[in-house]
Formats: C-alpha cells, sequence, structure tokens
C-alpha cells in the first residue's frame, strides 16, 4: 500500500488528472447499470459530462492534487462537451488544446502556470537592483513574455546584462521578440542555468518548485549578490527583507541578500515602503 502511494505521488500531476478522469469514467459506467432503477434513461450528455468533472475533482480533491488542479477536472468535460456540441470540429478543439499546450507547458511538468509581473514590480526590482551598488547582471527564471527583463535591460541603469530563460515555447517565442536587443532570452531550464554569474536573479514561479530553488540559490549564488522571490518565499530561510508593494494585488517581494562570504542576510527592517 505504502509503494503505492509513493508512486502515484511521483507521477506529474498532468498523468494523475487523467488517471482520476479515467477512473470517474468507469465509475459512472457502473454506475449507468444501476440507475436506471432509480432514475429512468434516457439521460442527456450534459449530465454525464456534469457527473463526469464532478466526480473527477471530488477524486482528484481526495487524492490530493493541486487545488487549480480540481478547477481543471471540474471544467474539462462539461467545457468539452459544450464545444462538440455547438459544432466546434474535432481538430479545433485539439488545436485549443495545443495552443493551451504552448502556454502553459509548465503547468503541467512543474506545476508553475504562466501569470506576469506588472509594472509596479518591475519598477520595484530596478530599485531593488540600485540597492546592490554594483552594476548589475539580472537573471529572470522563467520570463514568461520578457516582460522584466526588457524593462530592466532598458530603463534601469544599474543592470549591465538582463537574461531570461523560459520552456514554454510560446512564451519563448514572444518573450525573444519582446526583448529584442533589451536583453537575452534562451530557451533553456531554469534547472539548467548557472547562477554565479549573475549578481540579482528574480523568480516568480509557484509554491511547488521552492524548495528546489532555495537548495540551487544557496549553492549557486555569488558574493554580494540578490535573490528576489515574488510572491512565494523560500521555505526553509528568512527573506533579509519582505518589500510589500502599493499595487492591486499588494504585491510580496521576498528579498535574499548574500554577503561577501556567501552567507545569508539575516532579516532587517524597512523603512522604506514607496513605490
Ligand atoms: C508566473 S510566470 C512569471 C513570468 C515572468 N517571470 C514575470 O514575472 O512576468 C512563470 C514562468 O516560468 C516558466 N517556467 C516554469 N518552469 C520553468 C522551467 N523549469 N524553466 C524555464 N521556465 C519555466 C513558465 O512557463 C512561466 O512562463
Amino acid at each position: 500500500m505504502h509503494k503505492v502511494s509513493a508512486a502515484w505521488g511521483v507521477l506529474p500531476p498532468v498523468v494523475r488528472a487523467l488517471l482520476l478522469q479515467g477512473a470517474a469514467f468507469v465509475m459512472l459506467l457502473a454506475l449507468a447499470r444501476v440507475l436506471p432503477v432509480l432514475i429512468p434513461p434516457p439521460y442527456p450528455l450534459w449530465g454525464w459530462a456534469l457527473a463526469q468533472g464532478v466526480l473527477a475533482a471530488l477524486l482528484s480533491w481526495r487524492l490530493g492534487l493541486p487545488r487549480w488542479w480540481l478547477v481543471i477536472q471540474l471544467l474539462f468535460p462539461p467545457l468539452l462537451w459544450l464545444a462538440l456540441a455547438v459544432g466546434v470540429p474535432w481538430w479545433g478543439v485539439a488545436l485549443a488544446l495545443a495552443l493551451l499546450w504552448l502556454v502553459f507547458r509548465n503547468a503541467l511538468s512543474e506545476q508553475v502556470p504562466l501569470y506576469l509581473s506588472n509594472r509596479t514590480t518591475w519598477k520595484a526590482l530596478c530599485r531593488a537592483a540600485n540597492t546592490l551598488q554594483a552594476p548589475v547582471r539580472f537573471m529572470d527564471l522563467g520570463c514568461g513574455w520578457g516582460g522584466v527583463v526588457r524593462f530592466l535591460g532598458a530603463h534601469c541603469p544599474a543592470v549591465v546584462r538582463s537574461v531570461g530563460v523560459e520552456t514554454a515555447p510560446l512564451n519563448l517565442w514572444v518573450a525573444h521578440r519582446r526583448v529584442g536587443d533589451a536583453g537575452e532570452v534562451h530557451g533553456v531550464s531554469l534547472w539548467e542555468t548557472q547562477l554565479g554569474d549573475f549578481n540579482m536573479v528574480y523568480a516568480f514561479l509557484s509554491p511547488a518548485p521552492m524548495a528546489r530553488l532555495s537548495e540551487k540559490v544557496r549553492a549557486e549564488m555569488p558574493p554580494r549578490s540578490l535573490f528576489v522571490s515574488n510572491s512565494f518565499p523560500l521555505p526553509d530561510c528568512e527573506a533579509t527583507e519582505i518589500w510589500q508593494l502599493n499595487d492591486r494585488r499588494g504585491t510580496l517581494l521576498y528579498l535574499y541578500y548574500f554577503d561577501a562570504e556567501r552567507r545569508l542576510v539575516p532579516p532587517r527592517e524597512v523603512c522604506d515602503g514607496d513605490d
């Protein structure tokens, strides 16, 4: 039993989600055999799709899939039914799914979807770069559509090199075009980057990769450097400073400074809240 649950835990969420949709389908088939005793047929297809979504979401909840997967599990069967009912051809559905994959590929493999830093955050990152009082070589781990890389490369004088990495194909394509001469965009995984070449590193990811990222950051950040995480703190160490930005979502930036010996600088009070 223990082995089964361990094997289940290592399966990527997308595989677990598909297996649970399959399980929900089989359970509904079994239910359909006894249902005529209670409710006489015929049963509408939309009812089946709805029941399939609810059952798959319930199973996913019981078996510990991340919360946003429950929404996908719930909506996928009814949306698929709706698309086919209004006459979207099968290749239209396939195209929509392919487009979603091109943008959200990392939501499936890394549990990191696409959402973008806003302009208030770009400016705060520029102020953070100034605190290093040295030429800044900047890296955005998972740069999305390249907004941060472009802004810091083009509008932040302290930044002498601005680099982003991204692996979702459509995001990478957009970032390449958007960043242009203001910086560099590379199609490599953030896990393959060498952080030692950068004295400021930024990440806006999700809770899922933060423990692994913490190990990488502490192993690789060079002396007198700064790691900034948007919204998601490193789980096992305290930030040197936490900035709350004056934007609609009250963005929190967690700043981790490393001293000349590469030791993490302990928490200190922040007086400046303006942005
Ligand atoms: C929340 S978005 C942040 C985008 C951008 N940094 C910003 O702040 O506007 C996270 C991005 O990281 C990308 N990503 C997730 N895992 C990655 C990985 N292992 N390597 C490269 N990019 C990754 C996702 O595709 C997504 O575009």
